[in-house]
């Protein structure tokens, strides 16, 4: 007969922290949210640390490069999806890594030869009012000149009259080369009176636009996680079928990290990759998993696993436990391959950082699994919400909804990752449905994270490792689970004064 492993298997909502005596100095300005990203020896600093421990899921429809850049911004890291061609992977790669913050690659963007009719249309359409003229009318031809929306009317012009009759010549537009830094070109901005300085590269093609809006931008994002040459980080997720492809080009266009992604990464098959990966790119971190216990840490990080990621069926859009009958609450895999990683510890002085991997349903879930000595976490549905992520804003009566989809749903169909004998799903494994909408990334992630200080320091820990170490965990009852929501009736409180 089959074998009962010890425990009930649990989920976050059965726990609660235990407040610890706070003292003067731990306030939340003073709470550091630093977590190590990769393998490292044990009492040593990781190679890559994150500046906040959130990482975004290897999904379509959360790890586009828009949100990916703006994780970094916020500290913590995007993994880019794997479920199409490497060339397109490759291509979000390289426009994360080739991010300057306020500099903008052009979206409206004409020939002189264009109609003034096609560029108003163009300009409805992206709702930007300054158009780059270029020879080949597109974002990085040759630089002839600069439209705004100040130089032509559509009742004023023929809209079959040409851009080159309403442009400003190249030659009376302020330009700079590409390497120009940003407090340097806002100093041209302010100083020359411009709204805009288009950069060009030594051929005179166009590179980026600089706005003066954009200038204080960077000083919202202190936290950012970049490489040594001061470009944004990002990860990208490979998987056990043309990994032999496609990590060299992901290497090749500048990758930070590497993750195998399977929904059950406890197999030869990944062992062999993790092997592979490490032999021919030792320099570059790769991540395995998923696993929920002991046992598969183990062996993941006994392959050369750089880090590991929990969790079996509880992601917000998995229907696997439904379907397969597998996986494990994700509060009791935490707590389990957390104990692994410090025996492996113990034994080898390696460290390897585990990241705790879907089910995070509420912000405080979160502050648990990093409780229960998750390292940093991965979120699908969290991410999924923001203006970054890919999916479609989607009008409601009652507001906006955002399109979200598991990667086991038929409609992204990444038979990579779910192992059911062949190319192609034989069944679903996601659901494909939506999100409430949640606005730009960067408020929604301020909240989070200052509930998870608020928390961290009730718990008395000003970082993550002494967080871990102290922390204090209750089970709860049914009964207190209800007293942890609002028994009083919540008062309407729109059009009071
Ligand atoms: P969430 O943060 O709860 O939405 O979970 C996201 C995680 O769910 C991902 O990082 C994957 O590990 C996992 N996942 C993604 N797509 C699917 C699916 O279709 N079925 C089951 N799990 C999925």
């Amino acid at each position: 007969m089959a074998q009962l492993v010890e425990g009930i298997s649990r989920t976050f909502n059965e726990f609660l922290l235990l407040p610890n005596r706070t003292s003067l100095e731990c306030t939340p300005a003073a709470v550091d949210l630093r977590a190590p990203l990769v393998r490292h020896v044990a009492g040593e600093a990781s190679a890559i640390e994150l500046r906040t421990p959130f990482t975004s899921a290897i999904m379509q429809a959360v790890s586009s490069p828009e949100l990916a850049i703006a994780l970094a911004r916020e500290g913590g890291l995007g993994f880019l999806h794997h479920n199409r061609s490497v060339e397109d992977q490759v291509a979000d790669v390289r426009a994360v890594k080739n991010f300057k913050a306020g500099f903008v690659v052009s979206d409206t963007n004409v020939r002189p030869t264009d109609t003034l009719g096609h560029l108003w249309e163009l300009m409805e359409r992206t709702g930007h009012t300054t158009a780059a003229v270029t020879d080949d009318g597109t974002a990085s031809g040759r630089l002839l000149g600069l439209v705004t929306s100040r130089d032509f009317h559509p009742q004023r012009h023929d809209a079959a009259a040409l851009v080159s009759t309403r442009m400003v010549p190249v030659e009376k537009v302020a330009h700079s080369s590409d390497d120009i830094g940003l407090s340097e070109a806002n100093a041209r901005l302010w100083e020359e009176r411009l709204d805009c300085l288009p950069t060009v590269d030594e051929s005179g093609r166009l590179r980026h636009l600089v706005f003066r809006s954009d200038y204080t931008d960077n000083k919202r994002f202190p936290t950012q996680l970049v490489d040594d040459g001061k470009r944004l980080r990002v990860g990208a997720g490979v998987n056990t079928h043309d990994y032999r492809d496609r990590i060299p080009a992901l290497v090749e266009a500048g990758v930070d990290v590497l993750a195998f992604d399977s929904s059950d990464g406890f197999s030869d098959w990944q062992a062999e990759a993790l092997t592979w990966a490490k032999k021919h790119y030792p320099e570059v971190p790769v991540g395995g998993g998923n696993v929920v216990d002991g046992e598969a840490f183990t062996f993941l990080a006994d392959a050369g696993a750089d880090f590991i990621k929990v969790g079996v069926g509880g992601g917000s859009i998995c229907i696997t436990r439904d379907q397969k009958g597998i996986g494990r609450g994700q509060a009791s895999a935490v707590l389990d391959v957390a104990a692994a990683r410090d025996a492996y510890r113990d034994n080898t002085g390696q460290y390897v950082p585990i990241c705790s991997d879907g089910g995070l349903l509420h912000d405080y879930h979160v502050t648990l699994a990093l409780a229960m000595g998750a390292d940093f976490v991965m979120m699908g549905r969290y991410f999924a919400r923001f203006d970054q992520a890919p999916g479609a804003k989607v009008p409601t009566r009652d507001g906006f909804v955002k399109e979200y989809w598991g990667e086991g749903s038929s409609r992204a169909r990444n038979w990579q990752r779910y192992g059911q004998g062949g190319r192609g799903l034989l069944f679903e494994e996601g659901v494909d449905g939506y999100v409430p909408y949640a606005g730009d990334l960067h408020e929604g992630l301020a909240t989070t994270i200052a509930k998870i200080k608020a928390t961290m320091v009730s718990c008395g820990a000003m970082d993550l490792a002494t967080f871990k170490a102290t922390a204090r965990l209750t089970l709860v009852s049914e009964q207190s689970f209800q007293e942890s929501h609002a028994t009083v009736t919540v008062r309407e409180t729109a059009g009071l004064d």
